[in-house]
């Protein structure tokens, strides 16, 4: 794309690849995070915009069934969507106004270990009590189905038998954290 692409990051938790992401972008040509958006007003990742900077925008469930959040995202000009940690589904009004601009991380080798509750330590309990040998984050598009959207990019990290839930998140919240922020740029890149 010609000008710079403005980024919109929906984050409900603690935002930590928010901040990576905030943090890689920084002083790129490419991209500005133009906003951090959380449907919790008391959510972690809130103090990160205000770190960087960046509006932080709350919202709350009629924003999105009566299409404010969208109106939103066109007044500040936002091209790409970026879900770090983000709990609610999004509305099919944005999904049609962002095609192949949303994506989203998972933190776990999908088709494997998605869907609707697979979230947080949901998925890491999951893996291992399924006996997976490996798991990884799988950077995805969203469409309007809970962790379906087309895979973009997957990495891997062994998982040891004596591995806990909390240990294989800390393994795979690492490779979140190298590869997110660059796998964003490279499709920025592509617009
Ligand atoms: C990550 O594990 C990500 O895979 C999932 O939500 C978590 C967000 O963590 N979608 P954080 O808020 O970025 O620390």
């Amino acid at each position: 794309m010609s000008k710079k692409c403005n980024i919109a990051i929906f984050a409900s938790g603690g935002g930590s690849n928010a901040e990576q992401i905030l943090q890689h972008f920084e002083n790129k040509e490419v991209a500005d995070v133009a906003c951090i958006v959380s449907n919790q007003p008391n959510a972690g990742v809130l103090d990160r915009a205000i770190k960087y900077g960046v509006r932080a925008i709350v919202h709350n469930e009629l924003d999105l069934q009566e299409g404010r959040l969208l109106e939103m995202m066109k007044k500040l000009q936002v091209d790409f969507i970026v879900l770090a940690g983000y709990l609610k589904k999004i509305p099919e009004d944005l999904i049609q106004a962002y095609p192949n601009r949303i994506v989203n991380i998972h933190p776990a080798l999908l088709p494997k270990f998605g869907g609707k509750g697979m979230f947080g330590m949901n998925v890491h309990r999951a893996v291992v009590e399924a006996g997976e040998r490996e798991s990884g984050p799988t950077i995805h598009f969203v469409n309007e189905n809970y962790d379906e959207g087309a895979i973009i990019a997957q990495f891997r990290v062994d998982i040891t038998e004596k591995d806990t839930p909390e240990q294989v998140a800390a393994k795979v919240l690492k490779l979140e954290h190298q590869h997110y922020a660059p796998t964003i740029e490279q499709l920025i890149q592509k617009l």
